[in-house]
């Protein structure tokens, strides 16, 4: 059969073993990790998802070899801990029975020990362990590894991999990149040691050569080994490609596959996870580089997701696997639409990194777009229901077209409401800003899976009480959404100021200096579009703190494109706008005009209470999501909508 990409499709032996396609998994962290650091019973099932999605590998992570010298709270393996293998063994299976190989990532973080600690304090409390003394620029001190602590190490990543094969994963990845220990013997900025383990690129190289050996000496001949590192460092003083290709020429005869990713954890975290400001596969050049030096398979990575690139990327020759995270979060399916040519089904990562950041917030992972996320075991088996019902679901944005898609999905006959001639609420505004692309697109996603499952969808149509109870609605999920917030700033109403909201249908009216009315997430998103449209743009906000809103990992790169592209004045009060600028009082009760041609609003959104007010009494079973409910983000009104249509 002719398939839509060929290469992606094409199977790969790696060692002995055959992986069904070229799309992997790549290692992302479970959170259920119990006290004594096993697998906990969600654990399956934030990996089994991707298995059943049509992975070719999926990679369990990260499994620390040697707690002894690196106290963290990731996952161990052992024979000490009653259950400890029988978790793994349970993870193995929940992988494999899908077609997929299971493979766990073997890891060490060296003098980043307890990185993901969420306590402060404990982490303070560990002894770092590097290899060479030094005090990080944090002030934490280093401790170099003793040839008998290496020794020790080394024997452990062999012991657990041995343990990994037993629980019945077939493969294993070995960490050398991002920053973590091996990383940190491979670069010249870490390993100053005079020992036959510093110095020379060779000495430099040697712990990666014998954790490999031992690797390789536990799992046997054809057992295949992954080896991640990362193709340069992007720091000062750290490798760069050629190091990079010199790495991997060195370690080459001891692993099946060279997973090519690129920078440190530390201090190239928007590198080792590029974010929405960065093109699609900005590192698969790294992977491309080193694949002309080496003979063994490589892979690559980083904000993938695209069929069409990832096809080329194989197909050219750049590297022979493609690996996906952050994709793979927001769409499980993916490879499995993919081999179906169902691409324009795709649900496509936003980047916004909730996933990243719900960890150190609250100890467990969610998706943005994909409401299974972390929480895999509420909910992940989509029940038909026991009696079909007449559900009405007024307004078509995230929220209610997730609720439609899951309510028909489940079976019940469904109509959706939309008042616009365009569905996907608030993020049709999106699609004017190139870096929220995929924001806008997923409305238009949401919108094609509703048509697939069957959802009745009417266009250009309010909904009324009448209306629903027309309908014979035994439900009605309500996700009317909310209104833009307008101050009332004297020349608010003028023709220079347009609503955040409104920005992609007047954009073409924006001329020269702009002021942005409010540094909120949206305010400053658009703030920083307009800056790389090449305006002159200010900030102006109020508060003493730009998008207080924004999650522990988006928010350093969103400042730091602030910065880059936009002016800010912080504990500014808009006054009134005039045609040459806007009028504002600052901390100290001054007036100052701030020039601008143009002013966005952007001044937050208010739920539209008074249209749930009026829909309420219209059905016996009424359930509110989404932003007429409590003003919220894109997570909150995938999780609610999918939720409510379960609740049916
Ligand atoms: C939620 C999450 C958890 C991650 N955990 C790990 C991990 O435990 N070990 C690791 O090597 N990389 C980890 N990564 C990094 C990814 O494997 C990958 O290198 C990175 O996200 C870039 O790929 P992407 O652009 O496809 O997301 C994690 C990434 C994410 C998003």
């Amino acid at each position: 059969m002719m398939r839509k990409y060929p290469h992606l499709c094409e199977p790969i032996k790696l060692g002995n073993v055959i992986f069904r396609n070229r799309m992997f998994s790549a290692p992302m962290g479970g959170t259920d990790i119990t006290a004594d650091c096993s697998v906990g019973p969600r654990t399956p099932g934030f990996y089994e998802l991707r298995a059943a999605g049509g992975a070719a590998s999926v990679t369990a992570s990260e499994l620390v070899v040697h707690p002894q010298t690196d106290s963290s709270h990731m996952f161990h393996i052992d024979l000490k801990t009653p259950g400890n293998l029988a978790g793994w063994t349970f993870l193995a299976d929940a992988i494999t029975r899908h077609g997929a190989v299971a493979s766990v990532e073997l890891s060490h973080s060296g003098q980043y020990a307890g990185t993901y600690l969420i306590d402060k304090d404990r982490k303070k409390e560990l002894t770092q362990f590097g290899p060479s003394d030094w005090v990080r620029p944090d002030g934490i001190p280093v401790k170099a590894l003793t040839v008998e602590q290496i020794d020790d190490i080394v024997r452990s990543y062999g012991e657990s991999a041995a343990l990994a094969k037993r629980a019945g994963f077939q493969m294993v990845m070995v960490h050398a990149g991002h920053g973590w220990l091996i990383n940190q013997f491979l670069s010249p900025a870490f390993n100053h040691r005079d020992d036959e383990y510093g110095g020379s690129f060779a000495n430099r190289l040697r712990f990666a050569r014998r954790v490999l050996q031992s690797v390789r000496d536990n799992v046997g001949e054809g057992f295949p080994i992954e080896l991640r590192m990362s193709g340069a460092e992007f720091f000062d003083g750290g490798y760069d490609i050629n190091g990079g290709v010199a790495i991997a020429q060195g370690l080459e005869d001891l692993v099946d596959l060279i997973h090519v990713s690129a920078g440190s954890y530390q201090f190239g975290f928007f590198r080792t996870h590029l974010p929405m400001f960065a093109p699609h596969g900005d590192n698969v050049w790294l992977a491309a580089e080193i694949k002309k030096h080496v003979s063994k398979p490589v892979a690559t990575i980083g904000a993938l997701n695209d069929p069409a690139q990832m096809e080329d990327i194989i197909a050219s020759g750049k590297a022979d696997v493609v690996e996906m995270a952050r994709a793979l979060l927001a769409d499980p399916e993916l490879p499995n639409k993919i081999i179906a040519g169902r691409d324009d089904e795709i649900v496509h990562c936003l980047r916004c990194f909730t996933c990243m950041a719900e960890r150190p917030a609250t100890g467990t992972r969610r998706c943005a777009v994909n409401p299974l996320i972390g929480r895999e075991v509420e909910g992940i088996h989509l029940i038909p229901a026991a009696q079909k019902k007449q559900v009405v679901v007024a307004g078509g944005g995230v929220a209610g077209l997730e609720a439609a898609i899951t309510a028909a999905k489940r079976g019940h006959n469904v109509t959706l409401l939309e008042k616009k001639d365009v569905l996907g609420g608030i993020l049709v505004s999106e699609q004017a800003l190139s870096f929220k692309y995929e924001m806008y697109q997923l409305g238009l996603t949401l919108e094609r899976q509703a048509r697939l499952a069957g959802v009745d969808i009417w266009l250009g149509t309010e909904a009324t009480p009448e209306i629903i109870e027309s309908l014979d609605a035994d439900a009605l999920i309500i996700a009317v959404g909310s209104r833009p917030v307008v101050p009332p700033v004297e020349g608010i109403d003028g023709e220079n100021v347009i609503i955040v909201n409104d920005y992609y249908l007047k954009k073409d009216i924006v001329s020269g200096t702009v002021v942005v009315l409010g540094g909120g997430l949206a305010g400053c998103e658009c703030a920083v579009h307009l800056g790389m449209e090449g305006h002159n743009v200010t900030i102006v906000e109020m508060r003493n703190q730009l998008a207080p809103d924004c999650n522990i990992r988006h928010r350093p790169v969103l400042m730091e494109m602030v910065d880059r592209y936009t002016s800010v004045l912080l504990n500014h009060t808009a006054l009134r706008i005039c045609p040459d600028g806007v009028v504002c009082c600052t901390a100290t009760g001054e007036e100052i005009t701030v020039p601008a041609q143009t002013v966005i609003c952007a001044a937050g959104q208010k739920p539209d209470r008074s249209a749930v007010d009026a829909l309420r009494p219209s059905a016996l079973w009424v359930r509110e999501i989404g932003d007429c409910a409590r003003v919220g983000n894109i997570t909150a009104a995938v999780y609610q909508g999918y939720h409510a249509a379960l609740d049916i």
